[in-house]
């Protein structure tokens, strides 16, 4: 068995994108600039959006922070979202989800600018990535296939078994899996709250990537003997042994499950870091114009 180690790929990346900020500054080129909309005040969404805002520091990125409270109309959001859409230094940005409950997810999805939807959120991005165009890939399904590349795995001709239909995850993880380059080329079977059978059909999987969001739901006779199992849950349970009062798991039951993988991610420590420094790789994507050009 062998342990994933997401903080010490995403540190890879995030280096890697370090240096080449650094060479576009002694270039005198543009310093990619990342913006992050953050409405109400949410505990988690507060913690991700500052350690997004820290990594751009930590890279040499540019980046605001547009911050207001959670009685903020939809119309606001919208008026934040057209300047943000117009402005000329902002290469890409986010608008933090969950959303208060009055305000319209898909709405404010679809007025960002899909040259600047550095989440890869937008139909326009999802489309392109379906029919494999060049298109921001959001940042979970970007930060596993990172993961896939880094350790060598295999996956042509592998049945890959996608646990969750998430539009922010399973859902894009199932195309990209299926895709004809590497990683892809995998069988994919997408399986959720309805399958029949889904033990079963797990049991099937060579790369298992568990999405569903409930902790520990992957047990051991779930996983065939030698699996790649990607675990991209992050709940946080109560836990009065923890300082913070919390303690976070994963989708998989980790310690029955590891000693069958090949390969496992572990929760903390896998999947979550990734995402950020995914984040950071589309918004430097955005500013030399290497998705959609300039
Ligand atoms: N909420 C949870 N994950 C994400 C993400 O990747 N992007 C945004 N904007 N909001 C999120």
């Amino acid at each position: 068995m062998n342990i994933i180690d997401g903080k010490l790929i995403s540190a890879q990346v995030k280096e890697e994108l370090r240096e080449k900020v650094e060479d576009i500054k002694l270039k005198g080129g543009k310093i990619p600039h990342l913006a992050a909309v953050l409405i109400g005040d949410n505990g988690a969404s507060e913690t991700y959006v500052s350690s997004k805002i820290k990594s751009c520091e930590q890279i040499g990125f540019k980046s605001t922070l547009v911050r207001r409270d959670a009685t903020t109309s939809e119309a606001e959001v919208l008026e934040i979202i057209g300047q943000l859409n117009q402005d000329e230094d902002v290469d890409g940005f986010i608008v933090q989800l969950p959303l208060p409950d009055h305000i319209n997810v898909d709405k404010i999805i679809e007025a960002i600018d899909p040259k600047k939807d550095v989440d890869g959120f937008h139909p326009i991005n999802i489309g392109r990535m379906a029919k494999g165009l060049p298109s921001y890939i959001s940042a979970t399904p970007f930060g596993v296939l990172e993961l896939i590349k880094r350790y060598n795995i295999e996956t042509a001709g592998k049945h890959c078994v996608v646990v969750g239909r998430s539009q922010i995850v399973g859902l894009p993880m199932s195309i990209l899996m299926q895709r004809n380059t590497y990683p892809g080329n995998c069988t994919v079977t997408l399986v959720h709250s309805r399958t029949q059978n889904l033990p079963e059909i797990c049991r099937q999987a060579d790369i298992l990537v568990a999405a569903l969001g409930k902790p520990e739901f992957i047990t051991a006779e779930m996983v065939k003997e030698g699996a790649v199992v990607i675990d991209v849950g992050l709940t946080r349970v109560v836990d009065a042994s923890k300082k913070s009062g919390f303690a976070l798991k994963g989708d998989v039951k980790f310690d029955e499950v590891a000693p069958k993988t090949s390969y496992i991610t572990p929760v903390p420590g896998g999947v979550g870091l990734m995402t950020v420094a995914a984040l950071m790789h589309n918004t430097l994507l955005a500013s030399q114009g290497l998705v959609y050009g300039k």
